[in-house]
């Protein structure tokens, strides 16, 4: 039995990690599952596993030193997989703090547990963020320079300098893997695909930052995932694997595919003031990983989105509960004045749990 600590399980990425290890039964593997429950922070997103026999949740903050030594005291771990973060850049730039306590501060609580602990494997799920904007061409390696950009990828990368440390210094049994803009199911809607999924679904505008012309290269969330296990299984102590989905779009051609498939007008678009400092182009350089890790992304973009879409719209509950709460006063403050004071879309009250 492999017993693997998952952190910020409930968010995303990590739900579907979870998802993913449990649901093969083949694997002898234990999960538990640490997670402070933010506001990204989501137990539906694992309703489904929430009873499985080899799953166990328990609720703290990683930059909470004795509330992470009390996990590592009641479980021996083989190791650990940190996907806790604050993860938007916007919300960065509104308040850096926490940015700083979870990405920075809980990061090197981690790394000094699994010292003591021993824990052979840990695990640094990181962004293609950290290396910062690229021009019109080229791609990001493993060796391109760091050069964040915002307080959320100065965050991360700071974090990846203290993994890279505890190797170099302790010989500290770290793997860091760097990917792209993931999309998929039960990502929380601020990001820019089911933000705007969403407030298509009610008629409502979609806020495009500057020209549009920004390009992101998209990646569904089960091909991250399994590249994790296999830089888990696989990957070289001190090592980092890039991740991406060789699918580079500009933002507005993302708008108008979602557009076309929702059959809705381009007059519900917005052209809206741009992020500050807004990273110009993100495009992966994968090999390391195809190489070494035996991994490729196998979902195609357009069959992703499409499953994507059918996704939210088989679980407007889902989104309800979200766009109902504190989200309404973030949405105000983000795009109040940029979108003309409009209310947060308020989807249908029907639909499924995930
Ligand atoms: P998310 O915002 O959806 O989820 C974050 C999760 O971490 C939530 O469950 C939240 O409750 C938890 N969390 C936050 N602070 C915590 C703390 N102090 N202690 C314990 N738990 C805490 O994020 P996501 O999109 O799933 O991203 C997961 C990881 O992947 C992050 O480290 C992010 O930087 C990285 N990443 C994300 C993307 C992307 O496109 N979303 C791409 C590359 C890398
Ligand atoms: P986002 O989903 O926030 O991911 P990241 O900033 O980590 O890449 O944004 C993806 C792209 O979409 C980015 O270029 C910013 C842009 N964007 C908008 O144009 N409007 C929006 O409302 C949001 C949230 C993002």
């Amino acid at each position: 039995m492999q017993r693997i600590l998952v952190t910020g399980g409930c968010g995303f990425i990590g739900s579907e990690f979870i998802r993913q290890q449990l649901a093969r039964e083949a694997r002898d593997r234990e999960i538990v599952n640490f997670d402070k429950l933010t506001y990204a922070g989501n137990l539906e997103n694992l309703a489904e596993v929430a009873d499985h026999p080899r799953y166990d949740f328990r609720l703290g903050d990683i930059a909470d030193a004795s509330a992470v030594a009390c996990v590592f005291e009641e479980f021996a771990f083989d190791a650990v997989v940190n996907f806790a973060a604050e993860s938007h850049v916007d919300r960065s730039l509104l308040d850096s703090g926490p940015f700083v306590t979870t990405n920075i501060v809980g990061t090197q609580v981690l790394l000094d547990a699994c010292r003591r602990a021993k824990t052979p494997r840990f695990l640094q799920v990181s962004t293609d963020e950290v290396y910062g904007s690229l021009g019109a061409s080229g791609l990001f390696t493993e060796e391109t320079a760091l050069a964040p950009s915002s307080p959320y990828s100065a965050s991360k990368a700071a974090a990846d300098l203290l993994v890279r440390s505890y190797h170099h210094s302790f010989g500290f049994p770290s793997v860091i893997t760097r990917c792209s803009n993931n999309y998929g199911p039960c990502q929380f809607p601020e990001k820019l695909l089911p933000l705007f999924i969403t407030n298509l679904f009610e008629d409502q505008p979609v806020p495009v930052y500057g020209t549009g012309t920004n390009v992101r290269d998209w990646i569904h969330v089960a091909d991250h995932c399994r590249g994790i296990e296999l830089a888990l299984e696989r990957g070289r102590p001190g090592e980092i694997y890039n991740f991406g989905g060789r699918t580079e779009k500009t933002n507005l051609e993302i708008t108008h595919l979602l557009l076309e498939l929702l059959d809705k007008p381009r007059s519900l678009i917005r052209y809206v003031a741009d992020r500050p400092g807004h990273d110009l182009r993100y495009a992966i350089d994968c090999s390391k990983a195809e190489r070494e890790l035996g991994w490729t992304p196998r979902v195609s973009f357009e069959q992703g989105l499409q499953d994507t879409i059918e996704w939210y719209r088989r679980n407007l509950a889902w989104v309800d509960r979200i766009k109902s709460g504190a989200y309404r006063a973030y949405y105000e403050r983000q795009y109040g004045s940029r979108l003309g004071a409009v209310t947060p879309p308020k989807t249908a009250q029907q639909g499924h749990s995930p």
